[in-house]
């Protein structure tokens, strides 16, 4: 019997967390662009409005793309807004991206974990970085499990297309340190564990899961205020940003994006921490 030919184009229902701004907006324009339907999950009102209405109007108005106002610190909020998804997309998910978080890594007003006050932010850290990934995975397994005969399909190597996935946004900050960064460092740390306890897992349900640690992202003008401005990538760019990079450039959205679409087709990779920093992490300073 002649052999299934991988189909690597084929549209996959992908939901993205944290997609109406900055890094999980490009991941839900590219993913588009390669033909996938999307499914936003956010908090921010007016930004989920501009880049659902606005910004990629037009999949929204061709039934591609569709979006819902969750606060992923509030499991019942989840649980209802995954059901809504899945209806979107025929009670098929095939790819769930953990982006969103509280993406700025100081404790805020320069405080130090000395203060007390810093415990409440250690909470807004965890249930948002670290227990949200897990009970969005949890409320997707159901519509992402793949039934014992494509499983057996896949092991015999008639592989068709590369299974659901999961993969959480981390970061190198993982791995690296400035002061005063221990709830950002820790909840982004817990993800890689949670990562390839999940990889384990749900290998028996047929589903990977990977995670993306991006370095330093250039974000700003992925936004509505970007888009009103006219901001490019370009004009936040700084000497340091291009030193800094043994890749000699600054870190785009879309170089994890070409990361997200790498993993969503690699049907052999499962429990990785792909780390995309421009080799930052590598290069000794000081
Ligand atoms: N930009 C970088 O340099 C960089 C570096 C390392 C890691 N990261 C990671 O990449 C991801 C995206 O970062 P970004 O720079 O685009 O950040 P961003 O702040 O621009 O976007 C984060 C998104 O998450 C959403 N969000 C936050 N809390 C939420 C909640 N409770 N419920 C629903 N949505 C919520 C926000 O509204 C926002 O749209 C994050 O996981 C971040 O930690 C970014």
């Amino acid at each position: 019997m002649a052999p299934v030919e991988p189909q690597l184009g084929d549209s996959k229902n992908i939901i993205v967390s944290g997609g109406s701004r900055g890094i999980g907006r490009a991941l839900v324009r590219y993913f588009l662009e390669a033909g996938h339907k999307v499914y936003i999950f956010d908090i921010n009102e007016e930004e989920l409005e501009h880049t659902t209405k606005v910004h990629l109007a037009q999949y929204n108005k061709d039934g591609k793309l569709d979006s819902a106002l969750c606060d992923l610190r509030d499991i019942k909020d989840i649980r209802e807004k995954i059901t809504a998804a899945a209806k979107f997309f025929d009670n098929r998910i095939d790819v769930l991206i953990n982006n969103a978080s509280i993406a700025s890594p100081y404790w805020k007003d320069g405080k130090t974990m000395e203060d007390p006050d810093t415990f409440e932010q250690w909470q807004a850290y965890m249930e948002t970085n670290l227990t949200s990934p897990f009970a969005m995975s949890q409320a997707c397994i159901p519509y992402m499990k793949q039934n014992a005969a494509e499983i057996e399909n896949s092991q015999a190597q008639n592989i068709h297309g590369a299974g659901p996935c999961i993969i959480h946004v981390g970061s190198f900050r993982a791995h690296q340190s400035d002061p005063n960064q221990e709830g950002y460092a820790a909840s982004k740390a817990g993800q890689l564990g949670l990562m390839h306890a999940m990889a384990i897992s749900l290998g028996p349900l047929g589903i990977r899961v990977n995670l993306i640690a991006p370095g330093r992202i250039k974000v700003a003008h992925e936004c509505k205020e970007g888009d009103e401005n006219d901001m490019s990538f370009a004009e936040q760019v700084s000497e340091k940003d291009v030193g800094d990079h043994p890749t000699n450039r600054a870190g785009r959205p879309r170089d994890i994006a070409d990361a997200a679409l790498y993993l969503i087709n690699a049907g052999f990779v499962t429990g990785q921490d792909m780390v995309v920093d421009g080799g930052a992490l590598r290069k000794k300073t000081g």
